[in-house]
């Protein structure tokens, strides 16, 4: 059966060799086949590995990244060899962003007919006299253990009723506090829109070649009645706080988050009512916020950030959404330190957002045409 240059050879009168010869052709043409599945096995993994660090794997690299204080040289290297890393995946992101991106209404309309499944709708946005009596009880977003009960007080500071147009709104600007604004000259652009969402009444004059002046509707977190109004404690702190307000039109929503927050809104909401402020003050119901989370909570873990919760109205809102200065990372796409803010004076991140997972989900959004994140220049 062998030759004598040692390879297997067949006699062609020998039925057994016959048979033989059959079964290894057979046996060649499965390995080729199995060998042909396995690569492109293979190639689908690395092609979806890649796909996951370019999208879902940047914010949890990122959030190991953050702490890049110096430490022993071992430790100095490691984060080097992260940084890079890290640079190296923001790129990706950057690229991403920056491919055509193409409105998908169909697939915007599917998530607004969910959100309206879960009963996040325009309607119950604001707390309002018309939907809103003494007695109503609510929980508190950030202690959903927590209860409280509308009284007299909070219920006199009330707005009539819900001061947005239920139709809709066809083009609509969420402008982000990040600091990936900060000569980016978006301004105009920004402005463009029909109606604007901002986070947190940021001053607008001395900023609006990057982030715009219009406004349309703005929310006001109470943290920065601390942060930056000094829990309008002494006259110029309050000078400054109804100074900016006065910047703003339409509606300054304002979160009901916990308790002290709730007090400090109401102070605030007072202060505002002795200006000469023009945009309309409203309390946010607590148990929208809850819905928005709940929606949301197989993306996103935890207390869901001010921008998450205005794109979320823009997803029920709007035909067109459009994202600027949503950046929550260190660096740009050159490797450039960038601050968290594009003010300069709220310097912190907040610790209850889970900004990664946001970013995540925004990025996905932006994939399917839902919405377009914009971190380019727009010069
Ligand atoms: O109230 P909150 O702490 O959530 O917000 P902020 O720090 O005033 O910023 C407003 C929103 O901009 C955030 O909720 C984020 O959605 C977005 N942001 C971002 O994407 N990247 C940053 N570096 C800062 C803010």
């Amino acid at each position: 059966m062998y030759s004598n240059t040692g390879t297997m050879s067949f006699n062609p009168r020998c039925s057994f060799c016959l048979r033989l010869r059959g079964t290894y052709r057979f046996r060649w043409k499965r390995a080729t086949v199995v060998i042909a599945l396995c690569m492109f096995i293979i190639m689908m993994g690395a092609y979806l590995r890649k796909h996951r660090t370019d999208v879902q794997g940047v914010a949890r690299r990122l959030g190991e990244l953050e702490p890049l204080e110096s430490g022993t040289q071992h430790e100095e290297r490691k984060r080097d060899v992260d940084l890079k890393e890290h640079i190296m995946t923001l790129k990706r992101v950057y690229r991403a962003l920056e491919e055509p991106w193409q409105l998908n209404q169909t697939t915007l309309r599917r998530v607004r007919s969910k959100l309206q499944d879960q009963l996040v709708s325009a309607r119950t946005i604001f707390f309002t006299k018309r939907t809103t009596h003494v007695g109503t009880e609510r929980r508190f977003p950030r202690k959903p253990n927590e209860t409280f009960t509308v009284n007299k007080n909070l219920y006199n500071h009330l707005i009539q009723e819900n001061p947005l147009n239920l139709n809709g709104y066809r083009k609509c600007n969420v402008v982000g506090n990040s600091g990936i604004l900060v000569n980016s000259q978006c301004g105009e652009r920004i402005d463009g829109a029909n109606f604007i969402f901002r986070c947190n009444l940021q001053p607008l004059h001395q900023y609006s070649r990057d982030a715009g002046i219009r406004s349309n509707l703005s929310t006001l977190n109470p943290s920065v009645l601390w942060v930056r109004y000094q829990r309008l404690e002494n006259k110029k702190s309050k000078r400054l706080f109804t100074d900016i307000a006065s910047q703003y039109s339409g509606v300054v929503a304002i979160p009901t988050g916990g308790a002290s927050g709730l007090k400090w809104s109401l102070r605030a909401m007072d202060e505002l009512k002795k200006s000469s402020v023009s945009a309309k003050v409203a309390l946010i119901d607590p148990q929208h916020i809850l819905s928005v989370r709940e929606f949301w909570k197989h993306n996103v873990t935890g207390t869901i950030s001010t921008g998450m919760y205005l794109t979320t109205l823009a997803l029920i809102l709007c035909e067109e959404i459009h994202l600027y200065g949503f950046w929550p990372f260190s660096y740009n796409q050159y490797g450039q330190p960038i601050p968290f803010h594009y003010t300069d004076d709220l310097q912190k991140p907040s610790i209850h957002h889970h900004m990664s997972d946001e970013f995540n989900l925004l990025m996905k959004l932006h994939q399917a045409g839902v919405l377009h994140v914009h971190v380019e220049r727009c010069t």
